[in-house]
C-alpha cells in the first residue's frame, strides 16, 4: 500500500482527489474528443470508427442506447439529440433491463454501447445479446482494448483518458458530446439543414471553454453546496433535455454524500411528490434559457409557495430572488445544453460530498466498473 499511495500522489499532481481532478480535465478532455471530428465545410461530425456509409446511416429507423450508472445517463441526453436533431425516433435504456427482458432486436435500429470502462458486465452482455441476435451494433467507449469496445468492432472511443474516480465526470461529457456529434451525423445525412449543422458544429467548439468558464466559478458553486450540506433529502427537477441533468446530478450527489435524492421530471411533480415539499425539502431545478422557460418558473412558483428552497442551475435572467441560489451556465445552442448543465452539479455534489467528511474517490458500497451479476 506504501507504493500505491506515493503513485496515487503523483499521479494526483496537486489535486486532493481523483473527482476533483478529472473535473477540471474537462476542457482539455473535451477537446480531444472533438479533435478532427467536426467539418465545417460540410456541417457535419466525421466519426471514422462508426465503419458506416451515408446509405446505411439513412437506412436507421430507430436509436437505442444502452449504459449502466452514468453512461444511461448520457445516452438519455444522446436520445434526446438525435430525436431533434436528426428526427429518428431514439431512447435509452439500462444494459441490464434490456438484456434480462429477451429484448425484440429489430434490423433497422441502431444499437449503441456506452461504456466509460468497456467491462460493464450488463452492458457487456447486452451486447453480445444484440450481436446474437444479429443488431446493429456501436460501441461508445473511454479505453481501447476492453471487452465492450472489442465486442463492438466498431464505434467512437472518447478519448477522455483514465478516469478513477468511482463517479463518473469527465467521460459523462465527452460521451454526452460524442452523442450529439453522431446525432449530428445522423442528421446531416437526412434533412438537417447546412445552417442548422454550422450552428451545431459550432457550439460544440465552445464547449471546451465554456466548461472552463463554469469551472471557474467553483468557490460560488461550493458556498451554494455548503448552505445545503445539512440537508436530508433532495429533489433535482428537469424537463425535457433537464430531465437526464437532474438524473445525473441526484445520482452524483447519492454516490459520493450519501444525501438521499430523488430526480423527477418537473411537470410530473405536482402529480404527487409535491406533497413531500416543504422547508426542509429543497430542490435543484435545471432551467434553460429554452422554449420550456415559464414552464419552469411555474414549477419553481409552486415550489416556493410551499416553502421549499430552490437552487437553480441556469442560463436565463430569473426574476430577482426567485431562487434561493443560482448555479450559472453559458449560453450555447439548446441541444447543447445538457453538456453544460450537468458541470455545475458536479461541483455542486463534490463540495457537498467534501463538507460532510466523505471519502469522494472511495464512496462506500462501489465499484469503478461493476464486472460481476
Ligand atoms: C458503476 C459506477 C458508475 C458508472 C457505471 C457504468 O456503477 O459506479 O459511476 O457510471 O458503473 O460504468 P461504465 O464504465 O460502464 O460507464
Amino acid at each position: 500500500t506504501t507504493v500505491d499511495l506515493v503513485v496515487d500522489d503523483y499521479e494526483l499532481g496537486g489535486s486532493a482527489d481523483f473527482m476533483s481532478k478529472e473535473i477540471h480535465e474537462q476542457p482539455t478532455a473535451l477537446s480531444r474528443a472533438l479533435s478532427g471530428r467536426l467539418n465545417e465545410r460540410f456541417a457535419t461530425a466525421h466519426l471514422g470508427g462508426i465503419n458506416m456509409d451515408p446509405r446505411e446511416l439513412r437506412a436507421i429507423r430507430r436509436v437505442k442506447f444502452l449504459g449502466c450508472g452514468s453512461s444511461y445517463y448520457a445516452g438519455q441526453m444522446g436520445a434526446q439529440l438525435v430525436e431533434e436533431l436528426a428526427r429518428i425516433p431514439a431512447d435509452a435504456e439500462p444494459a441490464s433491463e434490456f438484456r434480462y427482458r429477451n429484448p425484440v432486436v429489430e434490423a433497422d435500429t441502431l444499437y449503441v454501447a456506452l461504456s466509460q470502462s468497456g467491462e460493464t458486465l450488463d452492458t457487456l452482455a447486452a451486447a453480445q445479446e444484440l450481436k446474437r441476435k444479429g443488431g446493429q451494433l456501436l460501441g461508445v467507449v473511454n479505453v481501447v482494448g476492453s471487452a465492450i469496445a472489442r465486442e463492438c468492432g466498431s464505434g467512437i472511443f472518447l478519448h477522455a483518458g483514465p478516469e478513477v474516480s468511482v463517479a463518473s465526470t469527465k467521460a459523462l461529457t465527452n460521451t454526452a458530446t460524442s452523442l450529439a456529434m453522431l446525432a449530428l451525423l445522423l442528421g446531416r445525412v437526412r434533412d438537417l439543414s447546412t445552417a442548422d449543422g454550422k450552428r451545431i458544429v459550432a457550439g460544440l467548439r465552445r464547449l471546451p471553454d465554456q466548461v472552463a468558464e463554469i469551472l471557474a466559478q467553483e468557490q460560488a458553486v461550493a458556498e451554494v453546496a455548503a448552505r445545503f450540506a445539512d440537508t436530508r433529502s433532495m429533489f433535482f427537477v428537469g424537463r425535457v433535455r433537464g430531465w437526464p441533468v437532474a438524473r445525473e446530478g441526484a445520482q452524483k450527489l447519492k454516490e459520493i454524500s450519501y444525501v438521499h435524492a430523488e430526480a423527477y421530471q418537473a411537470s410530473e411533480l405536482k402529480h404527487g411528490p409535491l406533497a413531500l415539499i416543504d422547508n426542509t425539502m429543497p430542490t435543484v431545478i435545471i432551467v434553460p434559457d429554452d422554449e420550456l422557460l415559464s414552464k419552469n418558473i411555474g414549477t419553481i412558483e409552486e415550489i416556493k409557495a410551499r416553502n421549499g428552497a430552490v437552487i437553480a442551475v441556469t442560463n436565463a435572467e430569473l426574476p430577482e430572488g426567485l431562487a434561493d441560489a443560482e448555479l450559472r451556465v453559458p449560453r450555447n445552442e439548446t441541444e447543447l445544453d445538457p453538456i453544460l448543465f450537468t458541470i455545475p452539479l458536479q461541483l455542486f455534489a463534490y463540495h457537498l460530498a467534501a463538507k460532510l467528511g466523505r471519502d469522494i474517490d472511495r464512496p462506500r458500497n462501489l465499484a469503478k466498473s461493476v464486472t460481476v451479476e
